[in-house]
């Protein structure tokens, strides 16, 4: 894993957005994994004003969402698809038809989740995935327990997911307490992984996922499994790194290694 320590989320956040133009003006046509939540807001605002200062164009990009809400439709404004819509795929002049989210309304979730792992194959696999990382140790909403060989599924949600995600919801909606998830082997597969996490509340999650030992109660620990993983932090998150000193010594300040 490289772990970078940015001195604050903003300069972290910013490392993240220059990761993906990065992936797309040497391949306009990437594949790309893509995540939301509160940490993406922040990257996909950065991610629009490097594109729009670059003239990078998204256009030929395709995108797999890592999930979705179960029964939760795409025009309600808490919905991932209307998330993306509004952040991403808009703002960047996406190809609608190249933009991909599990279908939380599909008739049948095997159904759906077996057409959502055959769509990501059929485009050649996923080029860089993006994640952030739940209080719990999640990624997706592989929840803590999950299969380290899981695909797309439907999942129940932890009730600290359903509480940290409250606030996107009307006081008067359930909360939803289903998601179809891109699994962890799915997620694996990905040629690239970038992991986004900042502030303090993430720091115990972050600790088990870069240092704990491999073990389905942090489904993130599966990232060290993988070959490419770059873990992007700033310091609260970092915070409680046991070799927090070694990964400054590596990348001071997330800048780039030197090697002698
Ligand atoms: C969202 C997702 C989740 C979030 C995680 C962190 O698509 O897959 O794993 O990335 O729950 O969410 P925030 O950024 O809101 O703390």
């Amino acid at each position: 894993m490289k772990v970078l320590i940015f001195p604050d989320a903003e300069r972290a956040d910013d490392h993240v957005a220059g990761l993906l133009c990065q992936e797309v003006a040497a391949k306009p046509s990437a594949v790309l994994g893509l995540a939301t939540g509160g940490t993406m807001e922040r990257v996909y605002a950065r991610v629009v004003d490097r594109a729009t200062a670059q003239g990078l164009s998204f256009r030929d990009v395709t995108s797999f969402n890592l999930d979705e809400y179960w029964r939760v439709p795409p025009h309600h404004p808490a919905s991932y698809a209307f998330y993306m819509a509004e952040r991403m795929f808009r703002p960047l002049d996406m190809d609608p038809g190249k933009c991909h989210l599990p279908d939380g309304l599909a008739p049948d979730p095997e159904d759906e989740a077996e057409r959502y792992e055959a769509a990501i194959v059929a485009a050649g696999g996923l080029d860089l995935q993006l994640m952030g990382l739940g209080l719990n140790g999640h990624i997706g909403f592989n929840e803590p327990t999950s299969s380290f060989g899981s695909r797309t599924r439907i999942k129940t949600l932890a009730e600290s997911t359903r509480t940290a995600n409250r606030p996107y919801f009307d006081t008067s909606d359930a909360i939803p307490g289903f998601a179809i998830t891109m699994g962890i082997q799915t997620i694996l597969e990905a040629r690239q992984c970038v992991l986004l996490a900042t502030g303090s509340a993430k720091a115990r999650a972050v600790a088990a996922m870069v240092e704990g030992p491999m073990a389905a109660i942090c489904p993130a620990s599966a990232l060290q499994m993988h070959r490419c993983v770059t873990v992007v932090l700033d310091r609260a998150a970092a915070s409680e790194l046991a070799l927090y000193d070694y990964y400054q010594s590596v990348h001071p300040d997330g800048a780039p290694a030197r090697v002698p």
